[in-house]
């Protein structure tokens, strides 16, 4: 019988495109150019493995739930989603950047209750209770850059990079809640156990291909 193709979980965007060439480094490269395809499950040079292309948000749920056996997602997405039922053995140190608190320019302090705009609701209602703030949470799915100029919120929670985005909206960090994001391979825990040979020979070539660019 020959047993289920190992499934990888990846996301469009930047974790596929820096992971592909890790992967390949690992010995393991698709069959066709997933960005030229309306495809979203990819055979690859070993039989026994396979890709699935997903959004960034799903792959904790897939991994978690076996979806997939392996994913690669960025450290802000699993501190949204949580540890549970997933391993997290390997650091890419790709898609490198920072999970901050921004306002716009020079905005003064709020007094009472803030309100945050932010698709990391987990994370922003976490750090604001931590820091003894109220704070009302509002979640958005995207462009929350907008939300302080159009008088949606006080603040936001977003990834901040090279702080462009932030700048070209008239906006500044204000606190930092994570310095050391980056995408990290996380493994589903019955699938550590069942197909732990296959699945540490990747981690192990994966780890190799991180190590060589350092
Ligand atoms: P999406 O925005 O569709 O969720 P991205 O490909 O933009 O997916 O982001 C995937 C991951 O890459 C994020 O979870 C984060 O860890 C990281 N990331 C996001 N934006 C940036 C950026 N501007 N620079 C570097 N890394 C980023
Ligand atoms: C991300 C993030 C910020 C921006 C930060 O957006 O949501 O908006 O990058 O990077 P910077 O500090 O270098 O400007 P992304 O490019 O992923 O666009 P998206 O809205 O399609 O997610
Ligand atoms: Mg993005």
């Amino acid at each position: 019988m020959t047993e289920t193709p190992l499934t990888i979980a990846l996301s469009k965007g930047r974790i596929l495109q820096e992971t592909l060439p890790l992967l390949k480094e690992a010995g393991i490269e698709l069959l066709e150019d997933p960005s030229a395809s309306r495809k979203l499950i990819f055979d690859t040079t070993r039989a026994d493995v396979r890709i699935i292309v997903i959004r960034a948000t799903d792959v904790p749920p897939y991994v978690q739930h076996g979806g997939a056996d392996l994913g690669v997602a960025g450290k802000d997405v699993l501190m949204e989603h949580g540890a549970e039922g997933l391993f997290e053995p390997l650091d890419l140190e790709i898609a490198r950047c920072k999970l901050m608190v921004a306002a716009l320019k020079d905005a003064p302090p709020v007094s009472g209750r803030v309100r945050v705009a932010t698709k990391f609701v987990n994370v922003a209602r976490a750090y604001f209770a931590r820091q003894g703030k109220q704070a009302e949470i509002i979640k958005l799915y995207g462009a929350m850059e907008l939300a302080p100029l159009v008088g949606l919120a006080d603040r936001i929670v977003d990834i901040v990079d090279t702080g462009n985005t932030l700048r070209a909206n008239g906006l500044e960090p204000t606190e930092i809640i994570a310095d050391d994001i980056s995408s990290r391979v996380v493994v589903n825990r019955a699938s550590m156990k069942t197909r732990h040979a296959d699945i540490q020979g990747i981690l192990d070539k994966l780890e190799q291909a991180v190590a060589k660019r350092r």
